[in-house]
């Protein structure tokens, strides 16, 4: 086995009746004064921002609300955000919706331990972080995994560049998670977050590195748990079972438990976050396009490893490795679409792309080709260039 390093301190309350226990947490973790950060609006229509806020009165809890975060987060939002939060004097952050809210309350969460830096050094110039605000999460949506992750992505406006910041020091506290909290969404945003659990898995299944083998088997079992529960729960989202599994594989997915001794290679999201910053696409969305477009250019690198994927995720038992790795990359592209999810840049909603924009695309990707994308194939400009054009129609 490889050595290893896990660590994921998140406190979780899971199942019906979850946000109970937020007056609890809040204190136990620290919190007196909160801020209380939310995306745009669905968390009003469905009633989840009332019962947290009246909890919150009730336990005598002093807080203050922002609402206003937006899918694919911007920085300047963040750093608003900030402002308020000190300006409040706050002492916890605590993010009621899902990857995007979260992540800025990551961001603010930094801000407010570190008022007189601002919170740019940390996004936009690679700054390391070493302190944090404590930080809570009410669960939303079941997708980034970022309730219990060591990230924060953020997009730097006007420049189409999303990058995350990554440190053990900002994984949330504690996270609240109630399966109910997430039949709101719409089937749409489902299969965008089952598309991304999936991939938080896959993208740290292939890889050169493979003699942990219970790590595989977990990883197998999660990538199977995803496939099954992913397509009961875009078709019923309704049903408590299914948006269960999904929400609980989401966390697992990417808090590192499905990659141990591995490490993660993410080209798909390297790909994808381009895609996001250039164009505002859905991060899911933008997986389910790049994913098989990038195996299928990298898969003969270790037919091996993507026939034993094939194998044990898809049931392919038969034919060559290399014949078993692309039955298997059909097949996932296959769940993508009947997930209703894009596998092209058109159905991406982006139309069919110029050469100059996929060229600035693969600039981004790549810093003006200075550095290689991803670890199991690193890409260089060309490469990416390559990957982006075959889905280019
Ligand atoms: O903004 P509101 O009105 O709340 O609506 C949201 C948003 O439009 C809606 N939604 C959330 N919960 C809902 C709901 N609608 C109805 N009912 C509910 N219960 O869903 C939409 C998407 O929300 P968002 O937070 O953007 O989704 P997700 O959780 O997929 O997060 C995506 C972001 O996380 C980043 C992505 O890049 C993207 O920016 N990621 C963060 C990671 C991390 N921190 O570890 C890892 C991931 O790989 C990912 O990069
Ligand atoms: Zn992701």
């Amino acid at each position: 086995m490889q050595n290893f390093e896990f660590y994921c301190p998140t406190d979780i309350v899971f199942g019906k009746g979850a946000e109970e226990k937020l007056a609890d947490k809040i204190r136990q973790h620290g919190g007196s004064k909160v801020f209380l950060l939310y995306g745009g609006g669905s968390v009003e229509k469905n009633g989840i921002l009332k019962k947290l806020e009246e909890q919150l009165n009730e336990a005598d809890i002093e807080f203050e609300a922002m609402g206003g975060v937006q899918p694919n987060p911007v920085l300047s939002f963040a750093q608003e955000a900030t402002a308020e939060a000190i300006d409040f004097d706050a002492d916890m952050v605590l993010a009621v919706g899902g990857g995007s809210v979260i992540d800025t309350a990551k961001a603010v969460a930094v801000g407010l331990a570190n008022p007189d830096v601002d919170i740019s050094e940390y996004w936009e110039r690679g700054r390391q972080i070493e302190s944090c605000a404590p930080i809570g999460v009410v669960l939303t949506i079941s997708a980034a995994g970022s309730e219990t992750s060591d990230s924060a992505v953020l997009t730097i406006d006007g420049t189409g560049k999303k990058g995350g910041a990554h440190s053990d020091i900002i994984r949330p506290d504690f996270a609240i998670m109630n399966p109910e909290f997430t039949f709101t969404l719409p089937p749409y945003q489902i299969a965008c977050g089952v598309v991304d659990i999936f991939m938080h898995t896959l993208e740290r299944y292939i890889s050169h590195i493979e003699d942990n083998v219970f790590t595989d088997l977990v990883a197998e079992a999660l990538m199977k748990n995803v496939i099954k529960y992913g397509r009961i729960a875009v078709a019923h989202r309704k049903n408590y079972e299914a948006m269960s599994e999904i929400m609980w594989c989401g966390s697992v997915s990417h808090n590192n438990f499905t990659g141990l001794g591995r490490g993660k290679d993410f080209s798909a999201h390297k790909l994808g976050h381009v895609l996001s910053g250039v164009y505002d696409v859905a991060h899911g969305a933008s997986l389910a396009v790049m994913w098989p477009a990038w195996a299928t250019y990298v898969y003969e690198d270790k037919p091996e490893r993507f026939a034993q994927w094939a194998e044990q995720v898809w049931g392919v038992n038969a034919g060559t490795p290399e014949e078993r790795s692309r039955a298997g990359i059909r097949l996932t592209k296959e769940f993508f679409e009947q997930l209703g999810m894009p596998t092209t840049f058109s159905k991406l909603g982006i139309g069919v792309l110029s050469d100059a924009d996929i060229e600035k695309m693969a600039d981004i990707c790549t810093k003006n080709d200075t550095i290689r994308a991803g670890v199991f194939h690193p890409m260089n400009k060309q490469d990416v260039m390559a990957i982006y054009q075959s889905v280019n129609k």
